[in-house]
């Protein structure tokens, strides 16, 4: 279960954040809504434990991730979470299944590899360079790499962001059937992916405010 209470962000040039509290349960898919600045990728960096809140909690399944240090949290992410993130953050100048053992570095076992890029229908593409690779190809490069260690919690922001609705839809429906079972917070802007969730979060609503002081 991922726990957030009375959190709230504020970044250097002055723009915060409250978010109201939500509870995500363990097993559970949500998708979470809200209009463009409002604060869902803080969200899901906050609970991976790359930005760190002014105040408030996050409890991963009994864990206060603010009582770690950065390397505890890296750490923490590693083992539990995996990320994909809005601009995939992919080495384009290497191969696919080069971009996935690197996790190898970090001591992620990545033996899955070839059954998760044939389930995401890219296998072929396994040793092709990513930056020859079409848009909807490298986000499911991104989805592959990020669920290889078979992480309990999937954070997924906006994975179909820069595909077509088809394409998007045939990636969400991979993405959840996946997901079984773990705990999946997803973005989109598109609210036809919703039925596909078992939860949705309006974050318009969910943001107790944002404001710039
Ligand atoms: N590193 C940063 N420094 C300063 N302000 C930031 C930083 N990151 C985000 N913000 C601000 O915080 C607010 C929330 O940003 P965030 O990226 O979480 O929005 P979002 O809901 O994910 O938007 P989008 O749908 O466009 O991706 C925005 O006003 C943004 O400008
Ligand atoms: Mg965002």
């Amino acid at each position: 279960m991922i726990s957030i209470k009375n959190l709230s962000k504020k970044f250097k040039n002055e723009t915060a954040i409250d978010y109201k509290d939500i509870t995500f349960e363990s097993g559970k898919s949500y998708v979470l809504l809200g209009a463009s600045g409002c604060g869902k990728s803080t969200l899901l960096n906050m609970i991976a434990g790359i930005l760190s809140p002014e105040k408030g909690e996050i409890t991963i399944d009994g864990q206060n991730m603010c009582a770690l240090s950065q390397k505890e949290k890296d750490l923490f992410r590693i083992k539990k979470i995996g990320y994909i993130f809005q601009d995939f953050k992919l080495i384009t100048d290497m191969t696919v299944m080069d971009n996935i053992n690197i996790l190898k570095l970090e001591g992620v076992d990545t033996s899955r590899a070839d059954d998760i890029l044939a389930s995401l229908d890219i296998l072929d593409k396994k040793n092709k360079k990513v930056k020859n690779l079409s848009g909807g190809e490298r986000q499911r490069v991104a989805i592959a790499r990020a669920i290889v260690k078979s992480p309990e919690i999937i954070l997924a922001d906006e994975p179909t962001g820069n595909l077509n609705f088809t394409i998007g839809e045939a990636v969400i429906r991979q993405l959840t059937n996946i997901a079984k079972g773990k705990t999946l917070i997803a973005v989109t802007h598109d609210d036809r992916l919703c039925k596909y969730f078992d939860h949705v979060i309006d974050m318009n609503d969910m943001t107790g405010g944002r404001y710039d002081v």
